[in-house]
């Protein structure tokens, strides 16, 4: 396994290995199997397979959550090794991805960017968007790997390539989750032991929703789980929505034809959990 911490010097390396495909799996460490299972996807699909370990400044719209965020980077490392032994990483400073100026470029997905993450986490995506364009330009890969639990970073990210003519194909990976159906996520590590049990509320309203999806209405719907969590004392609903899959455009009523998913954010405490499901 090579390890790099310097732009410089990966771009070197890399730049002997043109002639081979080269898969990148951006994260921002604390690793899971859910980020193991893109590991293993870009290891099978591509010759070279580059991790990007990166707590991102400027994508945290709450310096609570930056200071908290799991930092696990040997035990990072030996959970790729336990993947494949030839992996490279690259685990920059901050410094040295934005010298002196922790600031993010501003960016339009077309609208994808004002819906939900976005209303509730301001300048989240612009920093998501400034850190990969980053990692794009120094990594040159022609696979990314990037999780559906983040469906939304996901869009925009396919947006981004799109607007930007980057030659890169994007590629989305299924949601991994717990045995109890609770989305992995970094942050499940920082919830306590029965909150963390109790955290499979959140996948169980997903599977309601969409068996209510066939006969109820959207705002049906939404009615249902608002009451659903104003009775339970353990989450606060930050939202929920039914959106169209590509716009993501929250919905009053369906059209034929279209792809609908549901996406909800809570909090246990201060812990923050997203999560999402394909309505039909
Ligand atoms: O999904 C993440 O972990 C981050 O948003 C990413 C894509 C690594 C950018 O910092």
């Amino acid at each position: 396994m090579k390890i790099f911490q310097h732009k410089k010097t990966i771009m070197a390396y890399l730049e002997r290995y043109t002639d081979k495909n080269i898969g990148l799996v951006p994260t921002m460490g604390a690793l899971h199997d859910g980020h193991l299972s893109l590991v293993e996807q870009s290891v099978v699909e591509n010759d070279l397979t580059v991790v990007s370990i990166f707590i991102n400044p400027t994508q945290f719209d709450n310096n609570n959550d930056l200071e908290k965020y799991p930092k696990t980077f040997e035990n990072d490392i030996a959970k790729l090794k336990s993947v494949s032994e030839h992996l490279i990483v690259f685990s920059p400073t901050t410094e040295e991805m934005y010298a002196k100026n922790i600031t993010s470029q501003k960016f339009q997905f077309d609208g994808l960017e004002s819906e939900m993450e976005g209303k509730h986490r301001l300048g989240h995506f612009d920093g998501v968007g400034t850190i990969v364009k980053r990692f794009f330009e120094i990594i040159k890969p022609d696979n990314a790997y990037f999780g559906e639990k983040d469906y939304q970073q996901l869009q925009i990210i396919k947006t981004l390539v799109k607007k930007l003519n980057i030659p890169v194909n994007i590629v989305g990976c299924p949601i991994k989750r717990e045995e109890n159906g609770l989305a992995m996520s970094s942050r499940n590590e920082r919830l306590p032991k029965e909150i963390r049990h109790k955290a499979a509320v959140i996948y169980k309203t997903l599977k309601k929703a969409k068996e209510m999806f066939g006969t109820k209405s959207a705002n049906e719907i939404k009615e249902w789980v608002n009451v659903y969590f104003d009775e339970n004392p353990d989450f606060k609903l930050e939202y929920f929505e039914i959106a169209n899959a590509n716009t993501l455009k929250s919905i009053k009523q369906k059209t034929q034809n279209t792809k609908y998913r549901a996406f909800i954010a809570v909090y246990a405490d201060d812990i923050r959990l997203i999560d999402n499901i394909a309505l039909n």
